[in-house]
């Protein structure tokens, strides 16, 4: 099984960038569709517009609709819940039966979770005691399969740019660690957020951070040639290893997949 995972994509359509960011998210839509073996799934793991604004998700559905992998996606601080599931309602995975963002996917041998981290008083991460019981609900449901996690905010201390904690106090981020490790079958948490890449773990959980699709975004030092190419994340998972993760790099070639006309959406 193999899972491209992107994230960060900020789609705007009115800061001096707007077209840059919309050209990053489509050449990496269009570089995903052109791997060979193609992958599974492809998870968008949040800030998928930067206003939340309903005209942002309409270019952003857009784009995501040229995928060939079936596509799901998570909120991120950017995102506004209520426009995002007004957007990618019709794709029938998102929950209905709370205002959070979260599901699981039992399409593939891996189980898929998808988690809202979201908090209402700013950028960095919450989880509530519902989050905790949701996540439990959803890690119970299915007792056999792996399960990899997916996160807007890492659950772990990145130790690599300013900012260790992405979550409001170390409690909170606790707590989601701790459920998280409830049943031992989460092999793997694929977050983003950071828009730098990292790794490390939530207990023992090997855990990733992937930076920005948006190369206007990423932090961190790129050579000068890298400085238009975005990179995602594409995790290979084998029954007896786990998940491995390739770091991608989207080629600057124009893409037939990409031009400036598909751009308007
Ligand atoms: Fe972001």
């Amino acid at each position: 099984m193999i899972i491209a995972q992107i994230s960060d994509t900020h789609i705007a359509l009115d800061t001096p960038d707007a077209d840059r960011r919309i050209r990053d998210f489509a050449l990496t839509v269009a570089d995903i569709n052109a791997l060979d073996p193609a992958p599974d799934a492809i998870v968008h793991t949040g800030d998928i517009v930067h206003n939340g604004r309903r005209d942002e998700y309409a270019q952003a559905v857009a784009t995501l609709a040229q995928a060939r992998a079936p596509v799901h996606v998570l909120a991120g601080n950017k995102d506004d819940r209520a426009n995002l599931r007004a957007a990618f309602s019709s794709c029938g995975y998102l929950s209905s039966d709370s205002e959070f963002v979260d599901y699981a996917i039992d399409d593939y041998p891996v189980r898929l979770i998808a988690l809202d981290t979201l908090s209402s008083d700013g950028n960095k991460g919450d989880f509530c005691a519902e989050r905790v019981r949701r996540l439990i609900d959803l890690i119970d449901t299915e007792p056999a399969k792996p399960i990899a996690v997916f996160t807007h905010h890492p659950p772990f201390e990145v130790m690599v740019g300013p900012e260790r904690l992405h979550f409001e106090t170390p409690e909170v981020m606790s707590r989601l660690r701790q459920a998280l490790q409830h049943s031992g079958r989460v092999i793997a948490v694929f977050s983003g957020h950071v828009h730098r890449a990292a790794a490390g773990h939530v207990g023992s959980i090997p855990a990733t951070v992937m930076t920005s699709i948006s190369t206007t975004l990423r932090k961190g030092d790129y050579p000068a040639r890298m400085k238009m190419r975005p990179v995602y994340h594409l995790h290979r998972f084998d029954p007896v290893w786990g998940f491995t993760t390739e770091t991608r790099i989207v080629g600057t070639a124009p893409s037939a997949a990409w031009t400036s006309d598909s751009n308007a959406a």
